[in-house]
């Protein structure tokens, strides 16, 4: 056969492989998030899910909130949108997780906490992801990263999951700054901060590299989104401008971590086993509508704390609310001080669109 006759017959294959074939050469879908059909061969079966509440769907305690932390996913207003009270998800509705498992396709994997009640929706995978948590020990004695990832080895110990499961899954795994404030929560010097984030991100290699090892084919890897840009952090200048000084400790981060995954690359059989995942720019494009969703103000959040002593779900004795709410979160690219709005996750999870299909 000559070069030409070879790449058609190799066309042919797949798309004899590919059931759909026919229909995603001849048509444009442009709604990505449900399109499995550019698969040559198969989209992922199970999606498992390591870091904090920037992918948790449910694994903080129920009813555990301590005054000042960031824990607030079971409190009133969040998971106001969807599914229309508090769900253990950071935000007014569906998080980064539950995009990545619809792009494919996939029933959003069960929360860790609700393996028991789980039933066949195990198939889909399990989310071990904590809010607040890190790689190293945070201000929330809550498993870190290691801990969770020794829980999926354990599981598959179990016989849970066969190496044939694991063959046809990949990882999300999110690493939001919780070290980070901890660190500086606990006075840790400011200078001190590039020497913490090389460690901080050795840490998040042997864990990403270990979950490849326990047999995860791929391993999406989520950059720092722009710390800097958070409202916990812009609220003092108004929500008008992002912190660059914070930001350029944000990119030293990201910079580390693209360098050592590429590394990691290089000396794995499969040299795109493991996937960056750059929520820094996919945060920065949809502040500037690339979307799609223009925000009027994209460093506005939707609930705030009256001032700064108290946050979104914070209430008097009274039950009367010491946080203010917008009308319609859709609106709003942030949720709390921390956290995107739904719409948001959904603005970031459009521009990453191309990044999940390598998954
Ligand atoms: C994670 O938590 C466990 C249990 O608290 C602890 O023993 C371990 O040192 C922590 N791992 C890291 C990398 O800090
Ligand atoms: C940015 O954040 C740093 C660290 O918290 C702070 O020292 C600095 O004043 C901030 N810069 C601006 C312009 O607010
Ligand atoms: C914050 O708001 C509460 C309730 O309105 C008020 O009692 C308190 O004094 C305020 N604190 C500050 C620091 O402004």
């Amino acid at each position: 056969m000559s070069r030409k006759t070879v790449l058609a017959f190799d066309f042919l294959l797949l798309c004899l492989l590919t059931v759909l074939c026919r229909s995603s050469s001849l048509h444009h879908h442009h709604d990505h998030r449900h399109d499995t059909r550019r698969y040559a061969v198969s989209p992922p079966k199970t999606l498992f899910v390591f870091g904090d509440s920037y992918a948790d769907t449910g694994n903080t305690p129920i009813g555990y909130s301590p005054r000042g932390s960031s824990l607030a996913a079971w409190k009133v207003p969040y998971g106001e949108t969807f599914p229309g009270k508090p769900s253990g998800r950071f935000s007014d509705g569906h998080v980064l997780t539950d995009f990545v498992a619809n792009y494919f396709g996939l029933t959003s994997p069960v929360p860790y906490n609700f393996r028991k009640v789980g039933g066949s929706n195990l198939k889909f995978g399990i989310n071990f992801a904590i809010g607040g948590t890190g790689v190293f020990e945070t201000l929330v004695p809550l498993p870190n990263m290691t801990v969770q990832i020794d829980t999926f080895k354990q599981l598959i110990d179990g016989g849970l999951y066969t190496e044939a499961d694991l063959q046809s899954s990949v990882a999300l795994v999110t690493l939001s700054g919780n070290d980070y404030n901890s660190y500086l929560t606990k006075n840790g010097p400011f200078l001190g901060l590039p020497a913490y984030i090389t460690k901080a991100v050795a840490q998040l290699v042997v864990n990403i590299k270990r979950i490849h090892d326990l047999g995860v084919k791929k391993v999406a890897v989520a950059g720092l989104q722009p710390l800097g840009c958070l409202p916990q952090i812009t609220y003092t200048a108004g929500f008008q401008k992002c912190n660059g000084t914070i930001n350029a400790l944000v990119l030293f981060h990201n910079r580390l971590l693209w360098t050592a995954v590429a590394a990691l690359n290089i000396h794995t059989e499969d040299s795109s086993a493991f996937i960056p995942v750059d929520l820094y720019d996919a945060f920065l494009l949809a502040f500037k509508g690339k979307s799609g969703t223009m925000f009027a103000n994209p460093l506005q959040p939707c609930c705030i704390g009256v001032n700064a002593s108290y946050s979104c779900r914070d209430v008097d004795s009274t039950g009367l609310k010491l946080y203010e709410l917008c009308p319609d979160p859709s609106a709003t690219f942030f949720w709390d001080q921390f956290h995107p709005t739904q719409q948001g996750w959904k603005a970031v999870s459009t521009l990453l669109a191309s990044t999940f299909q390598k998954l």
